[in-house]
């Protein structure tokens, strides 16, 4: 930067920064979180950070009523009416799709994502390809970011075990039709795997669409803390175990148990984890009873945490479109992706500039406007493929949440003015 740039940024500084921070980092993980979910996970961990599920005694007994509560209430956030066992908890996304993966896909099996899934997809596919006589087929989107369904349809084959979808993209906010995309697995008897790490808790997702296997992770739009995360397998849907271990009960087997949640929970689980998605599904609930002018059924857990969704979802795509309309306006900036009216997207929007590399950009905005951003590729490398952004060392992304402050765009919007328009 020259120094008259650099000149001009100190005099913006003082100008306009009234915060440490302003985050925009909220794809990556959301933050700052509601403040009851800090403040249950210091509590419950302080109270009941015992091993739950083995000794018999009360407290262990209290933090295993915790647990079943909170998978109770995801079942429930996820409109599954099966076994509430069936949700899973693990460490996080990653965790479970690499569990979905390995214990559904065998030698000989077929496979379809896309060109939209982020590493934790592709990379154990393609461990699973290179090293487990696994096919797959990596189907490729359009220019917006949707994925042809008909191709989808013509590239099953008798072979094919899984689809799995990326329902919204860590790094262009595009979001697929699953209920569309799960009549078309269900017809052809095909299981669905769905990466809800960018939707859950954003936009609501009904099971009974015909979702096979929901992969969730907690520190994103759930809410909750790190090192939780979790799977939602539908009845009729059996993973193999691919870890093994105690849980606490039939210790007396040689094997691990068959039935859920312990077939694929092994180990102790994360007690402060478990309750920070706790705390924050009370929140959702609450947050629905506050929001919505329709009359709700305070107990209806599904319904008024499906009302908080839907409000949080707006907030946050307030700010997105916000940021978008903005960055169409600069000449040298090169947006990923299209937004079209009446289309689903979640707040997360990439873009490159020009003259600039993605890093530098992202650095400058911290360094001289505080603004937290992403740069690179998103742990997606493939859809920098599909949109040419890779040899420019990808793209800025910027993902606003639900609790970034009108001011807090004012002043990314002025930064991004600042920068590319001087
Ligand atoms: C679409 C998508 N899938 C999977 C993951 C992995 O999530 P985690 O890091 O919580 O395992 C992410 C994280 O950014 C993601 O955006």
């Amino acid at each position: 930067m020259t120094l008259a740039v650099t000149a001009l940024h100190a005099a913006l500084k003082t100008k306009h920064i009234v915060k440490d921070n302003y985050y925009f980092d909220n794809a990556a993980t959301t933050w700052p979180k509601p403040e009851p979910v800090y403040a249950f996970m210091d509590s419950f961990f302080r109270s009941h950070g015992v091993n739950p599920g083995r000794s018999g005694h009360t407290l262990a007994i209290e933090a295993e009523q915790m647990i079943v509560s909170t998978r109770k209430m995801l079942a429930q956030f996820f409109a599954f009416d099966g076994d509430p066992n069936r949700v899973v908890f693990t460490q996080n996304a990653t965790d479970s799709l690499n569990m979905a993966l390995n214990g559904l896909l065998q030698r000989g099996d077929h496979v379809i994502i896309s060109q939209l899934d982020h590493n934790a997809v592709l990379r154990p596919i393609n461990h699973l390809q290179r090293d487990g006589g696994v096919d797959a087929t990596f189907l490729k989107p359009d220019a917006q970011g949707l994925l042809d369904l008909n191709v989808l349809e013509t590239s099953i084959t008798k072979k094919t075990k899984a689809v799995v979808i990326n329902h919204a993209s860590n790094v262009i906010g595009v979001v697929q039709d699953l209920k569309a995309i799960a009549s078309i697995t269900k017809k052809h008897g095909v299981i669905l795997i769905v990466d809800s790490a960018q939707t859950a808790g954003v936009l609501n997702i009904d099971m009974s669409w015909g979702i096979d296997v929901l992969t969730f992770t907690g520190h994103k739009g759930l809410f909750g803390p790190m090192g939780i995360g979790g799977l939602v397998v539908a009845e009729g849907v059996e993973l193999s175990s691919t870890r093994f271990g105690g849980t606490g009960v039939d210790s007396i087997s040689a094997f691990q148990p068959e039935s859920y949640p312990h077939r694929l929970e092994a180990g102790t689980v994360s007690i402060p984890g478990i309750a920070g998605l706790h705390a924050a599904q009370k929140w959702f609930a609450e947050k629905g009873l506050l929001v919505t002018s329709r009359e709700l059924d305070k107990k209806d857990h599904a319904i008024c945490c499906k009302a908080a969704v839907e409000h949080i979802h707006q907030t946050e795509m307030g700010h997105a479109n916000r940021i978008w309309d903005h960055l169409q306006q600069i000449e040298k900036v090169r947006l990923m992706g299209e937004r079209v009216e009446g289309r689903d997207y979640v707040a997360t929007l990439s873009f490159s500039v020009d003259d600039i590399p993605a890093t530098q950009m992202a650095e400058m905005l911290d360094a001289d406007y505080h603004i937290c951003v992403r740069a690179g590729l998103h742990c997606a490398p493939e859809i920098h493929n599909a949109f040419g952004t890779v040899a420019d060392g990808g793209a800025i992304r910027i993902a606003p949440g639900y609790f970034t402050e009108t001011q807090d765009v004012d002043h990314l919007l002025d930064a991004l003015t600042q920068l590319l328009q001087p």
